[in-house]
Formats: C-alpha cells, sequence, structure tokens
C-alpha cells in the first residue's frame, strides 16, 4: 500500500526521497509525489505525477529541480479517489503552508471534510487524506506538534503521516497510529520510512515509532511524544540485514529470488527455537497450563496467511487433539465468533500490519482470548500487541506474492503443534522427534529441488495458455493447492481454482472438458489411492493432468498426462516441499506470460485498510 520517505539533512532531500519510493515500489502503487522545502523562501515546493516513480524523475529532472534539505514522498496506492495526479500526495493546505503524505485510511473523513467545508476550507481532491491537512491547518497556531495531536485526536482509522510546516523549514513532522512508520538516524541527517528497505543504503539504526506517537525529526536531532504527550527517548534498534538483503541479486525477479532463499530462511527460523530435540519459544504470558486447558484454536490470516492457518489446521487437530478452526481474518470481526477462556488464537502476517488481521486479533483479545502472532517484521504492529510473538526470519519479502515467508510460517506453525503436543502429551515422542529431524534436513532437501528450474519451465510452457487452471488435492494437499493456485492468479492473472478433490463429483465435475488443465497435488501419501480415482474422474471428462508426487511414487505414471516429482520427507515436513512446485510453476507461467511478477497489477504488499 502507500509508501512515506521523509528526509533532513545537509543533502538534497528530491534525489534521496525519489530513491527511496524505488525501494518502496514493491508495497504497490498507482502514483507518487514528492514536496520539499526551498531553501530561502521557506516555501513548499512539490511535484506529482501519475504512474511509476520514472515519471516523477523525469518531472522533477532527478529531483534537481526542487531543491532543499527537507521533504517527503509519497507512492499512492487508491483508495479513496481514482488514481490521477490531483488525488495522489502530497496534499497541501489552502494556504500552501502546510504539506503532508498519508499512509492508512480515514473512517471518519466525511463528517469532517463537511465541517471543514462548512468552515471554508476548500477540497481539491476526491481523497480521505486531504482532509487531514486541512483540519491541521485548522487547528495551527503556531505549533505544529499541538496541531498534530489535536487533528489525532479526531481522526478515526489509521494513518501514518509525514508533515512538512513551511514556518519551520528546518523540521520534519510524524505521526503513526495503526500504519507502520519508522525513523532512520543518520549522522547530521534523519529520516521516515514506511518500511526499512528505503533507509539502509543511508542507515541501519532505526526507531520504531509506537503506536500513537509524534517526532520531531531536525538534521541534528529527534523528538519523540508518545499517545499522551509525554516525551519518549528514542530507543533505536540495529538491522540486522543489509541492503544486499533488499536487492535482486541478479535475479530477474525479487519472487523467484525470495523462492530460492526459502531454504536459507527456514534454517534462520527453525533452528533458533531448537536445543536438541528440544523446543523452545521463550513464551512468558501464556503458559504450559493454558496450552493443556485450551480447547478450541481459531487461525486467523489473510491471503497466504490463510492458507497458512488452512494447512495449520491439519497439523493442530492431528498432533494436539484440538479443535483448529482457520478464519479468514476480514470475516472473524463480523461472524460473533465463540471465544472461551479456553480459545487460543493464532493470527498469522508476514508484514505484521495487515488492517484486517489487526482487527480481528483486536476482536479475539476483546473477547477473552490470548493470542500467538507469527510475524516476520520485527516490531509491527501485531507483533508488538499479540501476547506472545513466533517471529519467522525469512528476511524482507519485497515480492508482493508471498514465498519464502509463507514457508516458514508453516514451518513456525508446524514447530509450534510439536511444541503444544509435547505438552499436551497428545503425540508419540518418537514421532516429534522424528518430525523434528524432518525439520533439520528439509533445508537440504529444498536445495536439491531448486537447484534445476527446467522441469518448472518445462511444465509453464505446456500449461501458460490455460484459460482457468484447477488444482486439486486432499487433507493438507488440499490446503497447500489454495496457496499454488492464489500464486498463480495473483502473479500469472490466469483464472484458478482450488479444490477439495473429493468435492469434485460434488458439482465442479461440471468444468472439466477436452483439455482442462488440472494441477492435481498428491503428496499426502494416506490418500493417494483416492486422488489417483479423482485423476482418473477428471481425465474421463478430457483433463491434462500435470501431478505433484514424492519421490518413488509410481502409482501415478500412467494416470497423469504429467509427473512431477519432488522429494519426499517425513510427516507434515513434507508441506515445505510440496508447495515449491506451484511456487515455480506460476512464476515460470507468468514470466512466460510477461507478467509484471514483483507487484502484480491491483495488488499491494502491506493491506494497511480493511
Ligand atoms: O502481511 P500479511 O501476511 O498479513 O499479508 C496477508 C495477505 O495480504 C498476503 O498473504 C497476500 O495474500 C499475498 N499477496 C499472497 O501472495
Amino acid at each position: 500500500m502507500c509508501g512515506i520517505v521523509g528526509y533532513i539533512g545537509a543533502r538534497q532531500a528530491a534525489p534521496i526521497l525519489l530513491a527511496g519510493l524505488e525501494k518502496l515500489e514493491y508495497r504497490g502503487y498507482d502514483s507518487a509525489g514528492i514536496c520539499v522545502v526551498a531553501p530561502e523562501e521557506s516555501k513548499l515546493s512539490y511535484a506529482k505525477c501519475l504512474g511509476k516513480i520514472i515519471n516523477l524523475r523525469t518531472r522533477t529532472r532527478d529531483g534537481t529541480a526542487l531543491p532543499g534539505g527537507n521533504g517527503i514522498g509519497h507512492t499512492r496506492w487508491a483508495t479513496h479517489g481514482t488514481p490521477s495526479e490531483t488525488n495522489s500526495h502530497p496534499h497541501l493546505s489552502g494556504d500552501g503552508r502546510i504539506a503532508l503524505v498519508h499512509n492508512g485510511i480515514i473512517e471518519n473523513y466525511q463528517e469532517l471534510a463537511a465541517r471543514l467545508r462548512d468552515a471554508g476550507y476548500v477540497f481539491r481532491s476526491e481523497t480521505d487524506s486531504e482532509t487531514i491537512v486541512h483540519l491541521l491547518e485548522d487547528y495551527y497556531d503556531g505549533n505544529p506538534v499541538a496541531a498534530l495531536r489535536r487533528a489525532a485526536a479526531e481522526l478515526r482509522g489509521s494513518f501514518a503521516l509525514g508533515v512538512l510546516f513551511a514556518d519551520f523549514p528546518g523540521r520534519l513532522y510524524a505521526l503513526r497510529k495503526a500504519s507502520p512508520l519508522i525513523i532512520g538516524m543518520g549522522e547530521g541527517e534523519n529520516f521516515i520510512a514506511s518500511d526499512v528497505p528505503a533507509l539502509l543504503t543511508h542507515t541501519r539504526k532505526i526507531i520504531r515509532m509506537q503506536e500513537g506517537s509524534v517526532a520531531e525529526l531536525a538534521s541534528d536531532g529527534i523528538k519523540l511524544w508518545d499517545a499522551d504527550g509525554c516525551a519518549i527517548t528514542p530507543n533505536p534498534e540495529t538491522i540486522d540485514w543489509d541492503a544486499n538483503s533488499a536487492q535482486k541479486d541478479g535475479h530477474a525477479h525479487y519472487t523467484i529470488k525470495e523462492i530460492h532463499e526459502q531454504p536459507y530462511a527456514l534454517r534462520r527460523t527453525i533452528s533458533p527455537r531448537l536445543r536438541g530435540d528440544e523446543i523452545d519459544f521463550g513464551f512468558t504470558k501464556i503458559s504450559e497450563q493454558e496450552l493443556r486447558d485450551c480447547n478450541c484454536i481459531y487461525l486467523l490470516g489473510c491471503g497466504s496467511a490463510y492458507h497458512v492457518g488452512m494447512v495449520g489446521k491439519y497439523y493442530l487437530e492431528k498432533l494436539c487433539r484440538v479443535f483448529a478452526i482457520p478464519v479468514l481474518a476480514s470475516e472473524f470481526r463480523y461472524a460473533h465468533p465463540v471465544v472461551t477462556e479456553k480459545t487460543l488464537t493464532i493470527v498469522v502476517s508476514q508484514s505484521g500490519e495487515t488492517a484486517d488481521a489487526r482487527e480481528a486479533m483486536h476482536e479475539a483479545q476483546r473477547l477473552g482470548s490470548k493470542v500467538i502472532s507469527i510475524v516476520n517484521v520485527k516490531g509491527s504492529a501485531i507483533a508488538v500487541e499479540s501476547d506472545e510473538v513466533i517471529y519467522t526470519h525469512a528476511g524482507p519479502e519485497i515480492g508482493v506474492a508471498t514465498t519464502k515467508a509463507y514457508n516458514v510460517q508453516l514451518n513456525a506453525l508446524l514447530l509450534f503443534a510439536l511444541y503444544m503436543a509435547r505438552v499436551r502429551g497428545t503425540a508419540e515422542e518418537i514421532y516429534i522427534k522424528e518430525e523434528i529431524h524432518a525439520l533439520q534436513t528439509l533445508p537440504e532437501k529444498m536445495e536439491s529441488f531448486l537447484f534445476d528450474v527446467t522441469t518448472a519451465q518445462f511444465y509453464a510452457s505446456v500449461y501458460c495458455g490455460g484459460k482457468d487452471i484447477y488444482f486439486l488435492g486432499r487433507n493438507v494437499d488440499y490446503a497447500l493447492a489454495l496457496e499454488g493456485s492464489l500464486k498463480l492468479k495473483e502473479i500469472s492473472y490466469i483464472h484458478s481454482e482450488a479444490y477439495a478433490a473429493g468435492e469434485l463429483k460434488h458439482g465442479t465435475l461440471a468444468l472439466m472438458e477436452e483439455g482442462t488443465p488440472v494441477v492435481a497435488v498428491c503428496t499426502y501419501t494416506p490418500l493417494l489411492d483416492k486422488m489417483i480415482s479423482n485423476i482418473v474422474q477428471v481425465k474421463a471428462r478430457g483433463a491434462k493432468v500435470l501431478a505433484i508426487v514424492r519421490e518413488g511414487e509410481t502409482g501415478l505414471d500412467f494416470v497423469a498426462d504429467y509427473v512431477w516429482r519432488i522429494p519426499a520427507s517425513f510427516g507434515f515436513t513434507q508441506s515445505a516441499l510440496t508447495i515449491l512446485p506451484m511456487q515455480l510453476f506460476a512464476y515460470y507461467v507468468a514470466l512466460q506470460l510477461d507478467r509484471e511478477i514483483d507487484q502484480p497489477r491491483n495488488l499491494a504488499k502491506s493491506v494497511t485498510v480493511e
């Protein structure tokens, strides 16, 4: 979603803002803009463009047309009003003395805008964001921080703001509520940004702004106030990954780079939690007794994170003998969920900022459930607000379509299920140990499979002409097929659906005809025979079937049109391998179709609106 950058220091701001915005392109956007305090006259000058940042580069002659050492920049992902130059940010107050960039949604903007219009403020755009700048102008009496605090108190929704006041040419202001915003600390210069990659070429020392906090940045210092207006001492952290982690490293796209990073990401996620065969999450707020007493687990997430919950249901129910209910986070909040003192909630989110997931988590907490989050971004809202957090260590994921983060979430959840099963005594110790050992050898198996992508390229060339592609599976393979299908949809734009193979005969079989492309996921051995029957049924109607099977499996050889063999692994650790061919398939189909793989149309990486 929208991206914010800001700079204050001795260098020219505009080129830094443009480069920072390019690093945030992965978030998804349709227009961009920058605003700089012109040094001599303390005047705000800005430029905005529809489309890519290259347009803004051209318009500002790579930033040289806007001189000044203090500025803000923005990439907009349209929510209120069409993608257009007028609707893009920055928005300026009527007198042109305040400029603002905003990420988030203002829920009560209509009533505020009506009031401001009555007071004589003239709106130029269709956005909710413009309301904020007029509100600031209304409250501004020479004290920017006071105006920001007053405005924030009236705004409902989510907002990360970067703000310039022409009266304060040596100050850059920021405010954060329910949308991510970080501060980068440099030598004689400081920054704001929506995410770390925008800052890495300048600094690795960052401050994650607290919920409701306000910041005043100068080139030589930072002042911070919490939501109650009390001064906060900055608590910087050092980012432990470098700029290279957020580069393509010779790959054509971030997405394929991130697919290949999965073994490394998995090692980094699993090994800190294992001491020999012991699993340790270091929980302090959820006791072992609570895990023993638990009789229901909600698994909440959106998109791929929801699919992780779909897979996790099979892990938790088998290993822990507990009801495990995956629910789309966007539905949970409005579904009157049954929560008792024995309910536990697990929220899965790569970004830790997804509005639907966060609101669902708040609802679970409000109803009395403790929450464990599985999150990739350190210090993100969901991580901070949950009772316990299991961090995944996938590193920065830039491709909008998640791959490595999804895979490590699966395995973090598996490790948790094994831990909980041991606490509850619901699985044989010998079985738990075998799963743990298999987890430890998974990265090598993943590496061996990912080493050669020619098979994936071949199947992609066979299937890329398909109009609708169906994915079938049973049990965990069904849950994994949901993710394989989503991957294909979002980066290739080919329509695709995943079905539980046993459901075919209850309706979907009607769609099968000569040449219908079907990917049959057949790695869940206990139900292999049933999958073979289902494949025979679709083949009888003319479907062209690509079966994904474990090495050593021969049952499909004379049934499917194509058989794609993947390494076998013990028990539930198979999932981490089963998803790989589907990720590669989606990637190479999209490549053949020349799609914008890293930033698919209409999608954003971090979805901070409901
Ligand atoms: O950051 P989150 O994991 O909370 O994001 C959830 C979904 O928006 C995300 O998984 C989305 O479905 C991806 N584009 C899938 O590739």
